[in-house]
């Protein structure tokens, strides 16, 4: 079998997920408007699981209206009606033997709130320039809030069956906001030394420890932000000491903040990204995966022999084609459409909602799932498109 660690079982916290083929957080910013539940949420995670996929990694939910990025994403709260949609959501991905993964966040300073229709906040003043409104700076009562949120909003997934809990860390939300003294520029309990900087993150952790199992979280975590006083993995030991204390379960490494994104594709290309997860499974005994620009099944495989990590996510190649797992299983690797962006990097931004007029999440190959609404009529002709562009940037 040429895939023989891909699909070999792996034990993250107490629980054993059938291969290591992980779906990256996205968002696909097609929630209700309240954030709860919406059938296009169901369909889209389930027809991931439904691929044969391990850990299924929902993405961007917001532990308040505050921390959402658009209106349309996902929002935790406890509410019935969020209760019913998350239950029936994880239990979607599991009835085709996935587990099930949540990712928490707070969108923080780079909020827009022509998107979110909500203010905007973070540990210090900072004009996020792609956005280019201020944020308002927490006050410490107000921190403490965000705190109890992060609590309430792990409490609702927990009661929704979620296996895992993914805490975000990173991309320049408001966690990796504290973090980094980048963007944290504060000089009371919450800012200043790095133990102040990490001061959100420790009381979120003694808040759950006493009432969630520490082995169902995760944390997404930058392996480099590409600013000078920025973060990175070696500057962030102290920080993955103390989560390592905490007997969290899995990491999952990315890079950069809005600010830097161009940095981001051009490392991501080198396969940088991969060297940071290497980094951190080099610090840690926890599971780490490596994401960020893998194309195929073949090319994760590879990455898992080479020990870049234990599990490997994937989230443009799974938008191109949420079937690639299931073709690869059956050796019709050809079948496979692949991302245009992973042939060539800034060819096609399609999917990226967020810098689309209409903020609608789609993707321009004949094989990405469709919203409920749409008819597929088009596909005839996306099967066209595909086919000579990805003919054109092979050929240049
Ligand atoms: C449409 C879209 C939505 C995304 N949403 C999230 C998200 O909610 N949380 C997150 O941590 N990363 C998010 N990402 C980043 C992906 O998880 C992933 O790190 C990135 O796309 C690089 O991996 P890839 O080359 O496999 O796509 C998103 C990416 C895309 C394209
Ligand atoms: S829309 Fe474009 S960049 Fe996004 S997954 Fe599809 S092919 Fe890749």
């Amino acid at each position: 079998m040429k895939y023989n660690l891909t699909f070999k079982p792996i034990k993250i916290g107490n629980q054993k997920i059938k291969n290591r083929v992980v779906s990256s957080a996205i968002s696909i910013n097609k929630a209700n408007k309240d954030g709860s539940i919406s059938e296009n949420i169901l369909s889209y995670y389930g027809n991931l699981a439904k691929n044969n996929i391990g850990l299924v990694v929902v993405g961007g939910a917001s532990v308040s209206k505050e921390g959402k990025v658009t209106q349309n994403e996902i929002h935790i709260e406890n509410s019935k009606k969020h209760l019913i949609g998350l239950t029936k959501l994880s239990k979607e991905i599991k009835k085709y033997g996935a587990k099930s993964s949540i990712q928490i966040c707070h969108v923080g300073a780079q909020g827009n709130p022509k998107l979110s229709g909500e203010r905007i906040v973070g540990p210090s003043k900072y004009i996020s320039p792609d956005i280019g409104v201020e944020c308002d700076v927490l006050k410490v009562d107000e921190i403490r809030e965000i705190e109890d949120k992060y609590l309430d909003a792990i409490e609702v997934a927990e009661q929704a069956n979620f296996d895992f809990f993914e805490i975000h860390m990173a991309h320049g939300y408001l966690l990796h906001e504290f973090l980094s003294p980048f963007t944290n520029k504060r000089n009371d309990q919450y800012g200043g030394s790095e133990t102040n900087r990490m001061r959100i993150i420790k009381n979120i952790f003694e808040k759950i420890r006493k009432k969630i199992d520490l082995s169902k979280v995760g944390v997404r975590i930058s392996g480099d932000d590409y600013i000078e006083s920025g973060l990175n993995i070696r500057k962030q030991k102290k920080l993955i000491s103390l989560l390592d204390s905490y007997g969290i379960s899995y990491y999952t490494v990315t890079a950069g903040l809005y600010e830097t994104a161009k940095y981001k594709y051009i490392n991501m290309k080198n396969g940088n990204y991969w060297n940071y997860s290497q980094q951190l499974k080099k610090i840690t005994k926890n599971k780490v995966i490596t994401q960020g620009g893998i194309g195929s099944i073949i090319q994760g495989e590879n990455l898992l022999v080479e020990k870049k990590g234990d599990l490997f996510g994937m989230a443009q190649a799974l938008i191109a084609d949420p079937e690639i797992v299931t073709k690869s299983l059956r050796e019709e690797e050809s079948a496979v459409f692949e991302c245009l962006a992973h042939v060539k990097v800034g060819s096609c931004h399609r999917c990226r909602y967020l810098k689309q007029k209409d903020f609608n999440f789609s993707c321009v190959t004949p094989s990405a799932w469709q919203p409920n609404s749409n008819v597929s009529s088009s596909r005839g002709k996306d099967l066209e498109f595909w086919k000579k562009t990805i003919s054109r940037l092979k050929n240049n």
